[in-house]
């Protein structure tokens, strides 16, 4: 392991335009630099550089990071493979530490499953290669399949002898203990005897990102109805089923050169299309999407098709787990294959171009797919349409980019062919409710307005507490050491001017009114200021090159918004100083305030809980009076910002 001090020290040192500019051109733009993106395709630069954070933010894929995290990225280096080359080019020496016999204990266990995993592994393909009954069985399926001995080479298939225990006994006799080989989900034991899981099976290993295999899907070779199709490793230390993806590993730096992820439901689908030249594929592997499978596409691109067999039953079933994908700001299209068909069978009719050319071809966007599919049956009938706009709008209300919600309303308005004014105010109470299950509340009614469209997108970016915290966040991290003047003219003669740091603004008002963040990232980064509070300016980049990746990515986001890092950074400081002090005085007690309405609210709703199950008189005039000054308080920081109820601090 490396020291901390080596670590700190490789950080301090390394300066992120040197080390971008090894690997990409940067020209100077302002303050900044710019270059081409090395992470997606791109003519026009969009990838940006900040010497003086020391971070680096592309505004085309959304990649982030600082030096460490661009080596990483760039050269797919683990952590300390970066830091190491880090340490190399400042020429900073690190000693490694000795490992502890406890970073051992806590490795061992996940070591050895993905050691047996491995053996498994090898013995699989060795049973297909080299011995008779695995060339005679298994490989003569895989080639019936049409798999080509490279793409059954590159994917690692194997054979699993139908015999009791030849893996079992195998691994024992090679000196493999049966805690793991059960464990890693090879063995089966009972009090009586142990066999083997996987037995007369071709086999397909799952691989992690980076390639080690971490679990088995088997496959029948004939199929029985007495037994499954497939049968799968169990979960284990080693293996989330649902935070992996079929062919991830595969598959990465495909997805990222194409800026797609095309989806499939199987691992022979997977294989097979990347045979043809299809290789940005990966499978589900036959359970519905994960929020983490999403996510993990997400590392690598924004953009998901996903490729459906041609029959319409399994389509309907699969529409919601889009609505998933939807949610986490994927966008996403749809290729319906002829019925019939699924990629596999497609893959194998088609050359490698013919195959390329009919996905792009097909692929619809989904929100405009799923309203044509749906379109279909409702056949004029009035009750019908109606449930299909809401089926609609529920997954347009997912999106969370409000542009992008707006253009769907705009073109299925038109498709369906209905006034836009309805939908909109659908996707309003779809959005309303949606909040109110969220946050538990009532989100404050929006005045009636007679441009609906403008009234929605408001309440659409509406995301009460998590915004308004994220927004404090914001602030603190960019404003944080600025100061602000407050007036007081109580006695005109003598007008007093007090400076104040907006760090110290922010920690005093959430102290002093117990505040807290209920997002524990941003409380992260509120603890970080209100532990470094002092009169001199709050260090920030050490929160850019924190070791928590949640806070790091974070605070990136928030400090590298478009403005300050595009040209216009130098003429919004060209701003009149005093004039930027009342803005931004402005904006930061409006977030307090807003954070203490919601407060405010919370503490409305515990009383009225009370009162309900009060019977004694005399507390219930009590509690009625203190309801009462909760609301006067409410009314008074919704109505003004409460910046008079501020500045009398
Ligand atoms: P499919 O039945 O489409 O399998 O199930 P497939 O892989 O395409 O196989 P072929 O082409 O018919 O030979 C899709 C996925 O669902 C999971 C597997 O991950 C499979 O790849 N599955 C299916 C199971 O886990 N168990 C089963 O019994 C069936
Ligand atoms: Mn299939």
């Amino acid at each position: 392991m490396i020291p901390k001090e080596a670590v700190d020290e490789i950080i301090n040192t390394a300066r992120i335009d040197e080390v971008v500019g090894d690997f990409i051109t940067l020209k100077k733009r302002g303050v900044n630099m710019l270059g081409l993106c090395p992470f997606h395709n791109e003519r026009t630069p969009s990838f940006t550089v900040s010497p003086v954070k020391g971070i680096y933010k592309c505004f085309g894929c959304g990649k982030a990071g600082n030096s460490v995290n661009f080596i990483m990225e760039h050269e797919h280096a683990t952590y300390p493979e970066a830091l190491k080359y880090l340490a190399g080019k400042y020429h900073i020496a690190i000693e490694e530490k000795e490992i502890t016999p406890e970073d051992i204990a806590a490795q061992n266990e996940k070591e050895s499953l993905f050691i047996v995993t491995a053996f498994a592994a090898k013995f699989f393909q060795d049973q297909l290669w080299e011995t008779e009954k695995g060339q005679a069985i298994g490989l003569t399926y895989f080639e019936e399949r049409g798999f080509e001995e490279a793409t059954i080479r590159k994917f690692e298939l194997g054979y699993a002898p139908d015999s009791w225990d030849s893996l079992t006994s195998a691994a024992l006799e090679a000196g493999y203990n049966i805690e793991y080989l059960d464990k890693a989900g090879f063995t089966i034991r009972n009090e009586t005897k142990q066999y083997d899981r996987f037995r007369g099976r071709v086999m397909f290993p799952i691989h992690n990102l980076t390639g080690k295999v971490i679990a088995f899907g088997g496959r029948i070779l004939q199929s029985d109805p007495k037994s499954p199709k497939y049968i799968n490793s169990p979960e284990s230390e080693i293996y989330h089923k649902s935070k992996v993806l079929y062919g991830i590993s595969q598959a990465r730096k495909a997805i990222q050169q194409h800026d797609t992820c095309n989806l499939v439901e199987g691992y022979t689908d997977v294989v097979s299309l990347h045979q043809s030249g299809v290789e940005n594929v990966v499978a589900s592997s036959g359970t519905s999407l994960t929020v983490e499978q999403i996510r993990l596409i997400g590392r690598y691109t924004k953009n998901v098709t996903v490729l459906y067999d041609g029959d319409t039953a399994g389509i309907k079933a699969s529409l919601r787990g889009i609505d998933l994908i939807l949610e986490e700001g994927l966008n996403v299209k749809c290729v319906l294959f002829p019925e019939g068909e699924d990629p596999d069978s497609m893959a194998r009719r088609l050359s490698a171009y013919e195959l390329q050319k009919f996905i792009t071809d097909s692929a619809v966007d989904f929100i405009l797919f799923k309203t044509g599919l749906l379109l279909e049956d409702t056949a004029n009938d009035p009750v019908k349409k109606g449930a299909l706009i809401r089926d609609i709008i529920e997954s347009i209300a997912r999106i969370p980019d409000t542009i992008i919600a707006t253009a769907y309303v705009q073109q299925c308005a038109r498709k369906l062919e209905i006034n836009e004014q309805i939908l909109f105010a659908e996707l309003q109470r779809i959005k309303r409710k949606s909040i109110k299950q969220r946050y538990g509340e009532e989100p404050m009614a929006p005045p009636p307005t007679p441009d609906m469209q403008d009234d929605v997108l408001e309440l659409v970016e509406e995301n009460p507490l998590d915004y308004i915290e994220k927004d404090l966040i914001r602030l603190m991290l960019n404003y944080g050491n600025h100061e602000v003047i407050f007036h007081d003219d109580t006695n005109p003669r003598e007008p007093k001017e007090t400076k104040y740091k907006v760090s110290k603004l922010v920690i005093e008002a959430i102290q002093r009114d117990g505040l807290e963040f209920k997002n524990a990232v941003y409380e992260k980064v509120f603890t970080y200021f209100s532990d470094n509070e002092s009169e001199t300016d709050t260090d920030v980049s050490a929160l850019v090159n924190e070791a928590d990746e949640e806070v790091q990515q974070l605070c990136i986001e928030l400090m590298s918004t478009r403005h300050e890092l595009s040209e216009n950074w130098e003429a919004m400081h060209k701003i009149a100083v005093p004039e930027e002090s009342a803005l931004l005085k402005r904006s930061v007690i409006s977030v307090i305030n807003k954070l203490r309405l919601q407060r405010v609210r919370a503490m409305i709703r515990e009383v009225q809980l009370i009162i309900k199950d009060t019977a004694d008189e005399d507390q219930l005039y009590v509690l009625l009076e203190k309801q009462k000054k909760l609301n006067d308080l409410k009314s008074s920081l919704s109505n003004e910002e409460g910046i008079t109820v501020m500045s009398k601090h």
